[in-house]
């Protein structure tokens, strides 16, 4: 197998497509449906070419080119990590057995779902994303945008491959219906509720990096561990990409908490709304917002298809082997999120069921970090205030606690006491026309709109004041 993809090629590909010509057509002919959806669905804002990084190579030398690339010469490809021919399933059943190469036909169904439902993720936030170009803080924000964007497009290519390749006539089918559903279409929705929502503003998208990309970052973690071997190997490399997308959003919101922090301290007042910047609660309120949504795509506390999963090696735990335990939980038990007697609680279950909530918990964890950093900030400025992550129960429509309301600080309450308060922490159609008002586009080199500082550091070594992106 050779590591570096060939752009000579239709498809480039580190898999030797060509070796496989009747894959390769059938790719191909899904190719211009691709490209069809990226310029009906993809970015709106029309540009000559952007500064972007694109995969090469996916060894350890190195696998990334930088240049500029006019958008419609950019090549999506398929890029799997290397095979390690001594690698064994570590979990389930199936545990120490050596991986699958092919998809053994009693798993096929459970493993055209996942691959089904982490695909249909990655064209929903392009889609969620398109009218941001239009009002980019600065043309470095708006080059992070569309590397954000070809990379998600990228990690369809990458669901689409295994599905082409395994899954025969009915997964040819659930690659076409990747590119039919859209996000928040009422016909053909997206499959998971936080890929419906609009990202209307640049705090969104910055939210929705730190937050719901960190989501995926779990669930490529957990797919990571599959047995499957191709469907492995292709979510590490994912996640190497999937890295960028949380650093736009971990710096994102940093430079916006710096920039309404300075305000906030030049003008001694925590009132700042008039001032042109994001005040904190709203930065709060959003924050609420897409944390709470981002915790309902980890489902339900238990789950028996999950506990099934892991058994049959499909889909394992996060840092499944720094795990100290048999690696097959059949005698385990582990305590879950639930409603005791109507109360926020928890409540014990087999180790296998509660897997979800395990998943969630690694997750919150990691958001915490992000939550300790933006409060440093505050901390550094020597301002009382800080950000926080709500209560587990806060705002879910997913699990346990979708039945009822909570307050961030996880009090439970009634549904007339949550309509009236929930105003207080999620964002009110007040404050996202307060964000929206202050979303000017700034596309002049080296400057940057009032309401965000600007990055500490540019792409690749180069300034700020680089020419990211030549707009038409
Ligand atoms: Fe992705
Ligand atoms: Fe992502």
């Amino acid at each position: 197998m050779t590591t570096t993809a060939d752009y000579t090629e239709k498809i480039p590909n580190n898999v030797d497509l060509r070796e496989d010509r009747r894959l390769q057509r059938a790719l191909e002919s899904w190719q211009p449906n691709f490209l069809n959806w990226w310029q009906t669905m993809g970015p709106m804002l029309p540009t000559q070419d952007v500064y972007l990084r694109t995969a090469v190579n996916v060894g350890r030398e190195g696998w990334a080119h930088f240049g500029h690339v006019p958008m419609k010469d950019y090549r999506w490809g398929i890029f799997l990590a290397e095979r390690d021919p001594d690698r064994r399933v570590g979990f389930g059943q199936h545990r120490g057995e050596p991986v699958w190469d092919k998809v053994p036909g009693e798993y096929r169904a459970d493993l055209q779902r996942l691959i089904v439902i982490q695909g249909d993720t990655e064209p929903a936030s392009v889609e969620q994303q398109r009218n941001l170009g239009a009002t980019a803080p600065s043309l470095y924000d708006l080059r992070n945008l569309f590397q954000v964007n070809v990379e998600e497009g990228r990690h369809l290519w990458a669901m689409v491959y295994l599905l082409h390749a395994y899954f025969g006539r009915e997964g040819r089918e659930e690659a076409a219906e990747l590119l039919h559903r859209s996000s928040g279409s009422v016909e053909s929705p997206r499959i998971l509720g936080a890929f419906n929502e609009q990202t209307l503003d640049w705090l969104s998208f910055y939210m929705f990096t730190y937050f719901t990309d960190r989501d995926g970052k779990y669930q490529l973690g957990t797919l990571k561990e599959s047995a499957f071997d191709p469907l492995s190997r292709t979510c590490e490399f994912m996640l190497k990409e999937e890295a960028h997308h949380m650093f736009v959003g971990t710096t994102g919101v940093d430079r916006v908490v710096e920039r309404t922090t300075q305000v906030m301290v030049e003008n001694d007042t925590d009132d700042v709304a008039g001032y042109g910047v994001i005040p904190l609660p709203v930065v709060q309120k959003y924050l609420n917002f897409h944390y709470s949504v981002s915790l309902d795509l980890f489902g339900g506390e238990t789950s028996t298809n999950v506990a099934n999963y892991y058994t049959a090696g499909l889909k394992g735990r996060w840092s499944e082997d720094r795990r100290h335990d048999n690696h097959k939980l059949t005698d385990d038990s582990s305590m879950v999120d639930a409603l005791v007697d109507g109360q926020i609680g928890q409540t014990e279950v087999p180790a296998l069921l509660g897997l979800n909530t395990d998943l969630r918990r690694q997750y919150i964890n990691d958001c915490r970090g992000g939550v300790n950093r933006w409060n440093k900030i505050l901390a550094d400025a020597g301002l009382p205030q800080r950000l926080k992550l709500p209560h587990i129960a806060f705002n879910r429509r997913v699990g346990a606690f979708a039945g009822i309301e909570a307050s961030p600080e996880g009090e439970k309450l009634s549904a007339e006491e949550w309509s009236q308060r929930k105003g207080q922490w999620l964002p009110t159609e007040v404050d996202k026309t307060h964000v929206r008002s202050l979303m000017w586009p700034v596309h002049e080199r080296g400057k940057i709109a009032a309401w965000i500082a600007p990055p500490r550091n540019g792409i690749n070594g180069k300034p700020f004041d680089y020419d990211y992106v030549h707009l038409l």
